[in-house]
């Protein structure tokens, strides 16, 4: 029997500030585990200042790759030798690896939005509603786009930042409009997928501006946000009877990408994505 992880062990790692909180340590072990790979996944907090370094660093070290966090999402993009089409349309990596020939970087959460969504049975067609304009909002416009949902409304608190992010994605059938009450209502009817991707829920605060009555019973209703859980937003749709997604698939998807990109294997992502929602539901019950 071997002990894993051994002194040849396939090394990932996390950079980002804080990467105190981060949760892919323990989900990428757990990938690890379930396939009985030799892996090692690291933490490690890195300043913008010495994030060249860093990267020179991880490269002399041999690591295989590494994902990226708040705030060297985009920082990093100078850096690298070659970005993919998916990273280049969100703007954005959360995913590197080290090669002979320099550094690519990637994104992998749109596809982890996408496969999350699919892997809970939601259809990925007709009108969507996605609130903010951020990171979080570029990845899904990918992830959507890819799909052909259509159209898709983008409703941001500071509706220039949706309009700016709408001429980005121009070949997406997209509406940016102001995150108001009377505006959402008249649309609300029609929509089949809402989207909430501000951080908004992470005090436990509501939406005033979403009348969710007004949704149809068939729409499907996600938050990426994942702690607390349920978010006010997820307990008052499911209170409505509509079918929700927390953030936990498409944490999990996106790294389950990310492994798979490293280590050439695709994990199971349903069992690890149970897992955390049973410990972020009982957070004393650390798993
Ligand atoms: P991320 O990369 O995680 O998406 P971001 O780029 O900082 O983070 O974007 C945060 C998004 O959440 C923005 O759309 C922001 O709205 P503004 O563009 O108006 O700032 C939105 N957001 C954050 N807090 C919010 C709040 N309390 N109410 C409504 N929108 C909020």
């Amino acid at each position: 029997m071997k002990l894993l992880p051994s002194g040849s062990a396939t090394v990932c790692g996390i950079i980002g500030q804080p990467v105190s909180h981060s949760l892919s340590p323990w989900m990428h072990q757990q990938f690890a585990q379930q396939l009985g790979l030799d892996f090692l996944y690291v933490p490690f907090p890195v300043a913008k200042a010495n994030l060249a370094t860093a990267l020179r660093g991880m490269q002399a070290l041999g690591l295989r790759g590494c994902n990226v966090t708040i705030p060297h999402k985009e920082n990093l993009l100078p850096l690298l030798s070659d970005i993919t089409p998916r990273a280049k349309a969100i703007g954005a990596v959360n995913t590197l690896v080290f090669g002979d020939s320099g550094i690519l970087g990637d994104n992998t959460d749109g596809i982890g939005f996408e496969r999350a969504l699919r892997r809970h049975g939601v259809p990925l067609q007709g009108p969507s509603l996605i609130i903010g304009a951020g990171g979080a909002a570029r990845a899904i416009l990918q992830a959507l786009g890819e799909c052909g949902a259509t159209p898709i409304y983008l409703a941001n608190r500071t509706v220039q930042r949706a309009q700016h992010l709408a001429t980005q994605f121009p070949h997406l059938p997209l509406v940016a409009l102001p995150l108001e009450a009377t505006v959402l209502s008249a649309l609300l009817p029609e929509i089949q997928l809402l989207v909430n991707t501000t951080s908004r829920g992470l005090q436990g605060e509501n939406h005033p501006e979403i009348h969710l009555e007004q949704l149809p019973s068939s729409c499907v209703l996600c938050d990426i946000v994942y702690n607390p859980l349920p978010t006010p937003l997820l307990g008052a749709a499911a209170a409505r009877g509509l079918h929700c997604v927390d953030g936990l698939g498409m944490l999990v998807e996106q790294g389950a990408e990310s492994f798979r990109i490293w280590t050439g294997q695709m994990p199971e992502t349903a069992a690890v994505e149970d897992l955390l929602r049973e410990w972020l539901s009982h957070p004393n019950s650390q798993p």
